[in-house]
């Protein structure tokens, strides 16, 4: 085993490895107090000053996910925010929850992930795991990111690891949180993906699950999301037709959803919404 990769895995899990998360939203903010939590000193990094000094203040700013342990992890000093791009010089693993929006002709917008990517290669060091979280397009980590944090000098698998894992963050949903969300993982070869997966396995409750490369990673998260858009306009479909025919959509959904293979039940409603679902599967 490298040295590289012995010294990294022995940080991660005596947990003295230092955790950055880069963009605290809906996805990065709960994984950041997910990693205080554990034990990891943790620092957040935004653009916005005031999502910054928020996180400062100890002040959840995203409703119901992170609840009071903000505070707590924030008083004890493990999890801190800052904007000054410099603090990944002292981070040993570091995640990117950037947003990935569509443009006017409903292309990926990659501008906040290249943009973050940079500053990251700009003050990299050796021993590094960079773990890219937002939702996009396959080919996005090996392509995109590799090229970008290798113009440091350092290369891929040597001297630093990289790996793609979708988040499956479902804000609003009372029974499944970040901490006990399956999650899959794919690095960019074996040992980019052992080390990113002890990394959530140190911290997550619901299982991490390996694929064999980042574009299988990022391709099963587009499965995903399509699978709910697709789903989510047949039952709408499905409602309109049953309405002009005079059949209740939600008796025939009930009895559909008695066979026990091949089928789960999507309800009528009022259509595709959220952060997601409507952009994903373009
Ligand atoms: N919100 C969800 O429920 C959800 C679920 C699963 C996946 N995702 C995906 O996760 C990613 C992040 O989504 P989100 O909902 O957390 O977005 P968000 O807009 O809530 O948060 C993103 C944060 O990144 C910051 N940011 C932008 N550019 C930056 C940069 N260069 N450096 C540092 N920070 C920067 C923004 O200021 C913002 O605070 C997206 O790809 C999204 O598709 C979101």
């Amino acid at each position: 085993m490298s040295n590289v990769k012995t010294e990294l895995l022995n940080k991660i899990q005596d947990k003295s490895a230092v955790v950055g998360i880069v963009g605290l939203g809906y996805v990065g903010l709960p994984l950041a107090v997910e990693f205080a939590k554990a034990g990891y000193r943790t620092i957040g990094f935004d653009v916005q000053s005031k999502k910054v000094d928020s996180v400062n203040a100890g002040q959840n700013y995203i409703g119901d996910i992170v609840g009071d342990t903000l505070k707590k992890v924030v008083e004890s000093g493990t999890l801190s925010a800052t904007s000054d791009f410099s603090f990944i010089e002292g981070v040993d693993a570091v995640a990117i929850a950037v947003p990935t929006p569509l443009d006017k002709y409903q292309q990926p917008d990659i501008s906040y992930v290249k943009g973050s990517t940079e500053s990251v290669a700009k003050y990299m060091h050796k021993g590094m795991v960079v773990i890219l979280e937002s939702t996009t397009y396959p080919g996005t980590t090996e392509e995109l990111l590799k090229p970008i944090l290798e113009a440091s000098g350092l290369k891929c698998g040597e001297d630093f690891y990289l790996a793609f894992s979708p988040e499956r963050v479902d804000p609003g949903n009372k029974q499944y949180k970040t901490k006990n969300t399956p999650k899959v993982v794919g690095g960019i070869g074996k040992d980019g993906t052992e080390v990113a997966a002890a990394l959530y396995r140190n911290v997550l409750e619901g299982g991490v699950y390996e694929v064999s490369s980042p574009a299988v990673a990022e391709m099963e998260k587009l499965l995903e999301n399509t699978y709910r858009n697709i789903n989510i306009g047949l039952a709408n479909e499905m409602a309109i037709i049953c309405n002009r025919m005079g059949i209740n959509v939600w008796d025939v959904i009930d009895a559909a959803k008695t066979k026990p293979y091949g089928f789960q039940a999507f309800y009528p409603g009022p259509g595709l919404g959220g952060h997601c679902i409507p952009l994903d599967p373009f």
